[in-house]
């Protein structure tokens, strides 16, 4: 397994797979991989000939005050198990190969950046201003680094997902993007890189993210359509944890990300949650499709047979 560090050898090594005939998929990362990350590389080499994991920490995805400096980085350690996996090439590159005409060395400040409107005014983008410019930014020159057929992004940033798939089909982007489920520990927690920051007490806590989504999804498929009292469940359940701080709880439309207070039967909805341990900001969601016919219809459609069958 290769570590490209340019984007010219990047370009060179996509070029020469696709002059095969073979086809390359991606899988952008910020390094620190777990279990989640290690099946999106699964999900890649089903999909594609040829798999590249990026790792980059992307600075303009983190705001000010955010852990861009802290994040977990260990280029090695996440090499041994890609190359474990069967991954072909890792693309690592410096900063200033992703943000030339920039002379700041962490906080790079590009004049060209790739934005779609709306799809942050909720949820995370609601608190983490100019969070998804950065991302989408970095997705898009790691498009054009590495040339792939096939991108694998996980479900459990719901909202990056829904955000990238608009900007592909707006720009044609000619990627295919596959979403990956939500990969947990045994408890129901998300993987997430960012759980290596919670000391004991709070990681015992952080299972009540997983019981507020699905206190969401279960009353959703038990015929509530009222979006508020979606969101009073999972608030109750996180309320079970002594030292979580909610920053939201939410259902929105899964695929325009726009708020709803009805939930239409048959539509696909989003429940998602983000909460702080001490400064660990951890997020959690459940894509759900409101059921077409809510269970109280269909207990009164069974009654109704039953009565005109003993009529
Ligand atoms: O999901 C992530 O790890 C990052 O947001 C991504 C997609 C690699 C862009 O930096």
């Amino acid at each position: 397994m290769d570590i490209l560090r340019t984007v010219s050898e990047m370009q060179s090594y996509a070029d020469a797979v696709h002059a095969t005939g073979k086809t390359v998929g991606l899988v952008p990362t910020m390094g620190a991989l777990h279990g989640g990350h290690l099946s999106l590389m699964d999900l890649a080499l089903n999909h594609a000939d040829r798999v590249v994991a990026s790792i980059f920490v992307n600075p303009t995805q983190f705001g000010p005050g955010e852990d861009f400096e802290e994040y977990p980085r260990d280029l090695e350690g996440d090499a041994d198990k890609l190359r474990e996996r069967g991954v072909d090439v890792v693309f690592a590159p410096a900063a200033d190969e992703m943000y030339p005409h920039n002379d700041h060395p962490t906080r790079p400040a590009p004049l060209a950046w790739v934005e779609v409107e709306e799809f942050d005014n909720v949820l995370c983008g609601k608190y983490r201003e100019g969070h998804f410019r950065g991302v989408t930014t970095v997705v898009t020159k790691l498009f054009n680094a590495c040339k792939p057929d096939v991108a694998v992004f996980g479900q459990k940033d719901a909202q990056q997902l829904a955000i990238l798939k608009r900007m592909v089909d707006e720009l044609l982007f000619d990627v295919e993007i596959v979403s990956a489920p939500i990969i947990r520990e045994p408890d129901g927690l998300a993987m997430s890189s960012r759980n290596a920051y919670l000391n004991e007490r709070h990681r015992e806590q952080a299972t009540v993210l997983y019981d507020a989504i699905q206190e969401a999804e279960s009353a959703i498929r038990g015929g509530e359509q009222d979006a508020n009292r979606v969101v009073r469940a999972m608030r109750d359940a996180l309320d079970n944890a002594p030292d979580a701080r909610v920053q939201y709880a939410d259902v929105v439309n899964a695929g325009t990300l726009t708020s709803v207070e009805t939930l239409d039967r048959g539509e696909d909805v989003l429940a998602a949650v983000a909460v702080y341990f001490g400064d660990t900001r951890l997020i959690d969601n459940v894509h759900v499709r409101v059921p077409a016919v809510s269970s109280t219809d269909a207990v009164s459609a069974d009654s109704e047979r039953a009565g005109s069958a003993g009529a």
